[in-house]
């Protein structure tokens, strides 16, 4: 039996009534986690959850769940979802279609008459974008791991911690200490994301099946110099933390350059805490990442950057204090996930490449409690994402929509049986 089509005018609406839910003094559609916008947006994320047929709950991580029971429940649930969060200045399409994606796929699939064996539960994971704290994926991280309690002391740059933010958006924070899902609860997940570049589009293929979630590395690096007269120190007798930091964002994009396979460097933020125009820069501290789905790529750069850096600071009289943290590792998709998408679509007669993600995401998480994969449709308008230009055609959204559907029907079939 084939699924009745996804309907590509009610997503469209659903995109746009959500896009309402955007902090008007930012740009762009900016909902992020832990702010108002976000807060009053969950309430009609839920009633949509609700009206297609789902029973909605919140679980300890602040992730909203809305479940399709099953025949056979206790058989572990097929689980779909994505983020709703954005970036400051974020779009309409990132995170937003495989929620709202996956709830018009439960909207097919009950119009269709079909009753899966498992209980399908679709997620939309609390804050998948990095927050002021430095890490992201904050719900599908509580729930399928639970946070290191570092975390919650935090405190962003107001000095308001983690934890305080937390409570008063009615999340406990002892309660994201512990994986908030059982194990076992998960019996498989796929996540339905727009690609956030320009491959689909540009080889005109409509639908991506994500073989690999990139891995991050993050650096934190402090440069200290001294601090001088800006008009009485000669150029030749200068430590400028300034200077070091710069050589620093270039010898990143170097190695960045030179990754011979997919491999990507960037520093986003210098930040001098004294920025006199008269004064040498004492201290500048420099934010940077690196990402690639090559593990041996991620740890050879960071060494390269390691030496680099300190060797070009030291010739110029700057101390320099590196402090790395992974992220999260590279993630490989699951094959059965993987060979299900690319069964439906080949079934389908629907074009489709395999192809890795260099953004992050939820199915990083849950990819450690169970089989997880993702499908990924094209991003039009030059493939740009964290961005208010980021664009996917309602038409090619409806197609990941009837792939996912077809997939949720395809696992019911081929896991945990
Ligand atoms: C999230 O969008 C990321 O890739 O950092
Ligand atoms: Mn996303
Ligand atoms: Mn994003």
């Amino acid at each position: 039996m084939t699924l009745a089509p996804a309907e590509a005018d009610r997503i469209t609406g659903d995109l746009t009534a959500l896009a309402e839910y955007a902090d008007p003094g930012l740009p762009g559609w900016s909902r992020r986690a832990l702010g108002e916008p976000y807060r009053e947006s969950r309430p009609w994320v839920e009633r949509l959850m609700r009206e297609a047929g789902l029973e909605v709950s919140r679980d300890a991580a602040g992730n909203l769940r809305g479940r399709l029971p099953g025949r056979r429940p206790g058989a572990g649930a097929l689980v779909t979802g994505s983020h709703t969060d954005s970036v400051v200045g974020g779009g309409r399409f990132d995170g937003v279609v495989g929620v709202l994606g996956a709830i018009e796929a439960v909207r097919v699939l009950r119009e269709s008459g079909v009753r899966l064996e498992h209980d399908l539960v679709v997620v939309d994971f609390y804050g998948e974008e990095t927050n002021d704290y430095g890490f992201g994926c904050l719900g599908s991280r509580a729930a399928t791991e639970g946070l290191e309690a570092e975390l919650l002391d935090r405190v962003d740059d107001d000095g308001v911690p983690l934890h305080a933010r937390l409570t008063a958006h009615d999340i406990d924070p002892a309660g994201l200490l512990a994986p908030a899902w059982r194990p076992g609860e998960v019996a498989a997940f796929v996540e339905l994301h727009v690609e956030q570049g320009p491959q689909l589009a540009e080889q005109g293929v409509p639908v991506g099946v994500v073989t690999a979630v990139t891995g991050i590395e993050r650096l934190v690096a402090t440069f200290h110099g001294r601090r001088d007269h800006a008009g009485t120190r000669a150029m030749t007798d200068r430590r400028d933390a300034m200077v070091a930091a710069a050589r620093a964002v270039l010898a990143i994009q170097r190695v960045g350059c030179e990754a011979p396979v997919h491999g990507v460097a960037t520093t986003t933020h210098l930040d001098n805490p004294n920025p006199s125009p008269n004064v040498v820069a004492a201290e500048v501290t420099m934010a940077s990442e690196l990402r690639s789905v090559d593990e041996v790529w991620l740890s050879g750069a960071r060494r390269q950057i390691a030496e680099q850096v300190v060797a070009e600071a030291q010739a110029g009289g700057v101390d320099v204090e590196l402090d790395w943290t992974t992220d999260n590792a590279v993630v490989r998709t699951d094959e059965v996930v993987q060979g299900a998408v690319s069964a439906v679509l080949d079934e389908a007669g629907v074009p489709w490449v395999a192809m890795p993600s260099g953004a992050t995401h939820d199915a990083v998480h849950v990819a450690r409690v169970a089989p997880a994969g993702m499908i990924f449709i094209p991003s039009r308008n030059g493939g740009v994402s964290h961005s208010p230009d980021e664009l996917s055609d309602p038409a090619d959204i409806a197609l990941g929509v009837d792939t996912l559907a077809a997939t949720l029907r395809r696992l019911d079939r081929e896991v945990g049986r």
